[in-house]
């Protein structure tokens, strides 16, 4: 099996945009023997890279979590090695997967403690970008923290969150995906020494990585659950503002409370466009908005 070849897309799902492709929603095995030395060349590139950008940058907790896991740049990781380590310290583990998938199969993955990773690594002429969810990004960049046992629960919790949303309405998933969004993937917190990364869209990338922290272009605003719920966000550029939270037990706490009655309370305002800074916003760094694009946000 090539992993240089494009998985294939088995299902459509419906979204605001059309029809959008899916990967099968099956778990498959990690076909490791398979990879090819470019395979392992670009795990290599990629993570010797990040190890050094991450340096000051990423969050104590994070880096702590990525040296109890013993990921080398060696050769990709086995799932089951890594199986071995999670289990043991928070009673997760992975599954292999195709890539996104639908949203309810998601959050049930995660509702039982399972992160679905990417099976397959991105090719040597895309080490700089990907648009989708690739083995590096979901391994480098998801799997440290579920060694965290505050932020592994709260992964816990998304997951169940997200089942009952979906039982809600599309709309309450919108606003629980921009939570996901602004912390899972491009969160920042406040440690004694300075502000670092913790989110994984973040760490697994080296100019977003620099970008989030050295830039004055973005803002760098304090948690606020709702005022998140209701931020649009890119997809397609750095992101315009970072949520900075202070601690794990901050965004547990923050999250624990029944989200039913803050869904009913989005429904009646506005989204916030990515880059606005709100009268209340507790701003660590206004944005200058240097480099962003009008339109695009989601
Ligand atoms: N408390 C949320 C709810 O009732 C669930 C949740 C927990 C969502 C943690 C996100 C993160 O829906
Ligand atoms: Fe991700």
């Amino acid at each position: 099996m090539a992993t240089q070849s494009t998985p294939q897309r088995v299902e459509h799902q419906l979204t605001d945009k059309g029809y959008v492709p899916v990967y099968t929603t099956a778990v498959v095995e990690q076909p490791w023997a398979s990879y090819s030395s470019q395979d392992h060349a670009v795990w290599a590139q990629l993570f010797e890279r990040q190890q050094q950008v991450l340096v000051g940058r990423a969050s104590d907790e994070f880096l702590a979590a990525q040296r109890a896991m013993h990921m080398s740049p060696d050769r990709i990781p086995k799932f089951d090695d890594l199986n071995r380590v999670l289990r043991a310290h928070t009673g997760w583990e992975l599954v292999g997967v195709e890539g996104l998938l639908p949203e309810l199969t998601f959050f049930d993955h995660l509702a039982n403690r399972r992160f679905p990773v990417t099976w397959w690594i991105r090719r040597a002429d895309q080490i700089d970008y990907l648009s989708e969810p690739d083995l590096f990004h979901d391994l480098f960049g998801h799997v440290p923290l579920l060694m965290n046992p505050v932020f592994a629960d709260y992964m816990q919790a998304y997951g169940r969150g997200g089942v009952k949303a979906h039982g809600i309405n599309p709309e309450a998933l919108v606003h629980l995906t921009r939570l996901y969004w602004y912390t899972v993937e491009f969160g920042l917190i406040r440690q004694a020494d300075g502000l670092r990364i913790y989110g994984s869209g973040i760490v697994s990338s080296k100019s977003e990585s620099i970008h989030c922290l050295e830039s004055n272009a973005p803002n760098r605003i304090g948690f606020d659950l709702e005022r998140i719920m209701r931020t649009r966000y890119r997809i397609d550029t750095f992101q315009k503002t970072y949520f900075v939270i202070d601690s794990f037990e901050q965004l547990m706490q923050a999250t624990t409370p029944d989200f039913t009655p803050i869904y009913e309370r989005l429904a009646r305002q506005d989204s916030i466009p990515a880059g606005e800074v709100l009268p209340d916003d507790r701003v660590f760094n206004r944005g200058t908005g240097e480099g962003w694009l009008a339109d695009g946000d989601v």
